[in-house]
């Protein structure tokens, strides 16, 4: 066994697991047996291996004993075998994983006091960051502990490092409410107006949520109000997330003017209508209520609403300009929700991230009682605000799918336009995902991406199912939603876009297992699906794709059980698959053909038949190949069927 040249054998394979899980598990007498006779560079070579876990952590001895708090396993380490101090690893907290963290940082990160003093004396680097520059003063400051915080900054930890988007120590404990550090942090003359890279300073993070004595602390020690690169300031951040408390606070401080602080009680007010969790009809009207009086305070002065033009989804609404239209709207809530969303979208701006949220909830609500048409107005309107400012889309389709269904079944009209609104969106997204899997910034973004695609790529098939409900049902349609329905499913195939399994849009259109979700869109959704699987068709998707096992969708359709509760859909299938091309000798990786495939009796006739008139066609094809004269020798019904079997038409 020779470590230095990078051949590991298998017992010191398990060596090393050996010692690391004695470690992770606290047995300090274990590790010291297995350790105690080895040489110093066996030893050196052993204690600095890492264990990658089943849960993606993956450490060092000392770094996993840090983390797990085993203060005797870390001491014996540390007076036996000079580890490395300095190595880092994967520990994760709390569903958080954290890359390139020290044994000093596992040790802040879980809050042992004592080991981190430890680690110190032993000679830790208390500045040592992890992969996105966090220190372990850091992680103390996000976990609230003061005592961490203090013996660090005492030993000479830098409390001014921020982390990679240029987040402080003070934002932290700001944003987590730890009112002890941010004190301790600013008696040690931590900046209160730095930035980070979004523009928030530690005011705006203390401001949103709502934590009133930091806001007076970090005010007290100079913070000034400044605009996040939202344009947001602390004062509107505050009132945007209903936090009263600051917003009385902030709003009385001298550098606020009349209009900003207008502007605050009216969107304090109209955030309260339509917020998910502090939702409060009282205090909405109470908000809107001063801030009306504060434009007509001065009668010299009328500082009037500057109005835009009305949004559609809003009903059109138009703001209440007079205390007298505002008061006869008090008792009106739908008028008070309607004024509020205008409001937030002329005070936040239609590029202000936080702006769509509300108007999610509620449609969500208009749909709970029943009212679709508001509740797939606003969700339209969100989705275009999520895709105006290029943002992936909160408004999960998946909600528009399960209304659109509920709707069908429940027999609502549903407009068309609407649907392929959603489409366009769908595709778009899909998009979106197929370039950021092309060109990934990190391992962890492709993981991500690739499970997004798997669930918006079957939403998107519930989304053409849907479409398929529309176009057969109004036989009314109007000839350029068609025209556009078209468009975009052949956008849609172009894109090739299929799941981990291979699996394309028309194998998930034509396979019986296609997972359905089961909230209202299973009442409308099923599979396979003739109509879904003819649009897709008709629209260019690949006839012959593969999916992993070789299998195109004639092999899963074939394998269809239903074959006679459901022929309709089993024959309308085949016959659509073959007539557009569907070859019929490829084989899967078991060495099946389509026709090896069939699970029915009932398939297999189909097929048959089908193959027989696939006989006809070669017939045809070897006429016009060879140029055979036929016009007036054939029945005149063949002689436009073997004219589409000419060469460069149709079939060659
Ligand atoms: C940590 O950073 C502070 C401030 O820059 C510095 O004074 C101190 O020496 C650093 N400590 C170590 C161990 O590098
Ligand atoms: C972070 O802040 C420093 C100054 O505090 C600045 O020089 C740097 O450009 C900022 N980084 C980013 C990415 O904005
Ligand atoms: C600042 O702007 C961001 C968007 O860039 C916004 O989401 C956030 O709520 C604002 N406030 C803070 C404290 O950053
Ligand atoms: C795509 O799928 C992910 C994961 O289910 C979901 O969070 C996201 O909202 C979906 N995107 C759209 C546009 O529906």
């Amino acid at each position: 066994m020779d470590p230095a040249c990078g051949v590991i054998d298998e017992p010191q394979l398990s060596l090393i697991k050996r010692i690391y899980y004695s470690a992770r598990d606290g047995m300090a007498i274990a590790l010291y047996t297995l350790l105690n006779d080895k040489s110093d560079a066996e030893v050196n070579y052993l204690i600095n291996q890492k264990v990658l876990e089943d849960d993606g952590q993956r450490c060092t001895p000392l770094i996993v004993a840090a983390r797990y708090g085993h203060i005797k396993v870390v001491r014996m380490l540390l007076d036996k075998f000079k580890p490395d101090l300095e190595q880092e690893g994967t520990v994760k907290f709390n569903g958080f994983v954290i890359e390139g963290a020290s044994a000093l940082w596992a040790a802040a990160g879980a809050g042992h006091l004592y080991i981190l003093k430890t680690l110190v004396k032993a000679g830790a680097d208390v500045n040592h960051t992890t992969k996105t520059n966090s220190t372990p003063l850091r992680a103390a400051c996000f976990n609230g502990r003061l005592d961490i915080v203090k013996y660090l900054s005492d030993h000479q930890a830098d409390i001014n490092i921020p982390n990679m988007f240029n987040n402080t120590c003070l934002m932290i404990a700001s944003y987590k409410g730890h009112l002890d550090i941010v004190n301790f942090l600013l008696d040690k003359a931590a900046d209160p107006n730095k930035k980070a890279n979004c523009g928030a300073t530690a005011l705006h993070f203390a401001a949103e949520c709502g934590h009133s004595a930091i806001v007076y602390e970090l005010l007290k020690y100079g913070a000034q109000m400044t605009k996040n690169v939202s344009g947001m300031t602390p004062l509107i951040t505050a009132a945007e997330r209903t936090r009263e408390e600051v917003v009385e606070y902030l709003i009385k401080r001298p550098e606020v003017t009349k209009e900003e602080k207008i502007d605050a009680y009216e969107l304090l007010g109209a955030s309260y209508a339509n917020d998910k969790d502090n939702y409060n009809l009282n205090m909405a009207y109470t908000y809107l209520w001063k801030a009306m009086r504060l434009r007509y305070s001065d009668t010299e002065n009328i500082i009037h609403k500057q109005l835009g033009s009305t949004v559609k989804a809003y009903e059109n609404w138009k703001e209440c300009e007079t205390i007298e239209s505002l008061e006869s709207i008090k008792f009106n809530p739908n008028a008070i929700h309607m004024e509020s969303l205008a409001i937030r979208e002329r005070i936040l701006g239609l590029h202000n991230p936080e702006l769509p949220h509300p108007i999610v909830f509620r449609g969500a609500i208009f749909a709970d009682n029943a009212r679709f048409d508001r509740c797939i107005d606003l969700w339209l309107h969100a989705l275009k605000l999520r895709q105006l400012n290029d943002i992936s889309i909160v408004t999960d389709l998946l909600r528009f799918a399960q209304v659109f269904s509920q709707m069908i079944h429940v027999g609502i009209d549903l407009d068309i336009s609407q649907v392929i609104n959603v489409l366009d969106a769908s595709v778009t997204e899909l998009n979106r995902n197929k370039i950021k899997i092309q060109n990934p910034n990190s391992k962890d973004d492709i993981d991500q991406c690739v499970e997004e695609m798997e669930s918006n790529i079957t939403t998107t098939l519930y989304i053409l199912t849907i479409l398929t409900k529309l176009m057969t049902l109004n036989g009314n349609s109007d000839e350029s939603d068609l025209t556009q329905a078209h468009h975009l499913v052949h956008k849609l195939c172009a894109l090739k876009v299929c799941l981990k399994d291979g699996q394309t849009l028309l194998h998930l259109a034509v396979n019986a297992e296609t997972p359905v979700d089961d909230f209202h869109t299973n009442d409308v959704c099923k599979f396979p699906c003739a109509a879904t699987a003819q649009l897709l068709i008709r629209c260019g998707a690949d006839i012959n794709a593969m999916d992993n096992e070789r299998n195109t969708p004639l092999h899963v359709i074939v394998g269809y059980c239903k074959a006679i509760s459901d022929f309709a859909t089993l024959h309308s299938i085949i016959i659509d698959l073959i007539e557009a091309g569907a070859h019929m000798d490829t084989v899967n990786n078991r060495g099946d053909t389509p026709y090896d495939a069939v699970t029915t009796g009932v398939a297999k006739i189909i097929l048959r038949t089908r193959t027989k008139l696939s006989l006809t066609c070669i017939a045809a094809k070897a006429v016009k190949t060879y140029d055979l004269p036929y016009r007036g020798n054939v029945p005149r019904s063949l002689e436009s069927f073997i004219e589409l079997h000419g060469p460069g038409l149709n079939q060659s």
